[in-house]
């Protein structure tokens, strides 16, 4: 895969992003707006690794000082998502191909469900960093990943008939909460992006006690990927 220099590593909550902070040794750590960054390497590839908290515009601003102050060429994000299409089970992998807003509604303009004006109406992630996560995921034992879209919006989605509603509406595989924000960021600042989940809650009833039951072991699964993709990008970059 092409060489990228030093890749921002993003998470939500703390449990997306320990298993990979515990891999940096004596890190270099620096603070702005209320965020904590990690700048080392995990399994030898330079990194810069940061949790974003809850939802979009935290997402969107640790991404955009990843960028400005962490000078990463990528970034990829990490965490549990519900899953919305049928198909999907607890702890099942995705590999997003866009992400794209569900909560975001200008039609009345002409504009597509989803599309901020200006913008696309879904972000595609990096086409070689997406195969990269679908290879690593495969190395950890997981040969088809799931891939597609992957909504996010400012909710956490626990109704069986709001989860059909975006399920039908977006043709979407799941739903998490920053995603689209960190790759409207990434579009902004022209460089790459891709998102890696696992499903943590299938946004239905039992979504909440799911969440509490498995979103760690999920999000452990998820963050074992990232460090493989690490090791290869460390392998192949020099
Ligand atoms: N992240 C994990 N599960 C979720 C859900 N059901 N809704 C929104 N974000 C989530």
């Amino acid at each position: 895969m092409r060489s990228i220099g030093r890749l921002g590593i993003l998470g939500a909550m703390e449990i997306e992003v320990i298993t990979l902070r515990h891999l940096m040794d004596q890190p270099n750590v620096f603070t702005h707006a209320g965020k904590t960054f990690y700048e080392g390497k995990v399994e030898g590839q330079p990194v810069v690794l940061s949790k974003a908290d809850v939802g979009k515009v935290n997402a969107a601003v640790t991404a955009q000082i990843l960028i400005d102050q962490g000078k990463v060429d990528a970034i990829v994000f990490t965490g549990v998502a519900g899953a919305l299409d049928p198909q999907l089970a607890i702890h099942d992998l995705i590999v997003a191909t866009a992400a794209q807003y569900h909560d975001v509604d200008v039609t009345v303009f002409g504009y597509q469900p989803g599309q901020v004006p200006r913008m696309p109406t879904l972000f595609a992630t990096d086409p070689e960093l997406s195969l990269e996560l679908v290879s690593a995921c495969a190395t950890a034992g997981v040969k088809n990943p799931h891939q597609g879209v992957i909504l996010s919006g400012d909710t956490f989605i626990a109704e069986p008939q709001i989860r059909m509603k975006l399920f039908r509406r977006f043709s979407a595989v799941a739903v998490e909460m920053e995603g689209a924000a960190v790759a409207q960021t990434c579009y902004l600042n022209s460089i790459p992006f891709a998102l890696l989940r696992a499903v943590s809650d299938c946004a239905n009833g039992t979504a909440p006690d799911d969440f509490r039951s498995f979103s760690k072991k999920a999000a452990e699964t998820a963050a074992e990927v990232i460090a493989i993709l690490c090791r290869r990008m460390a392998s192949t970059g020099q």
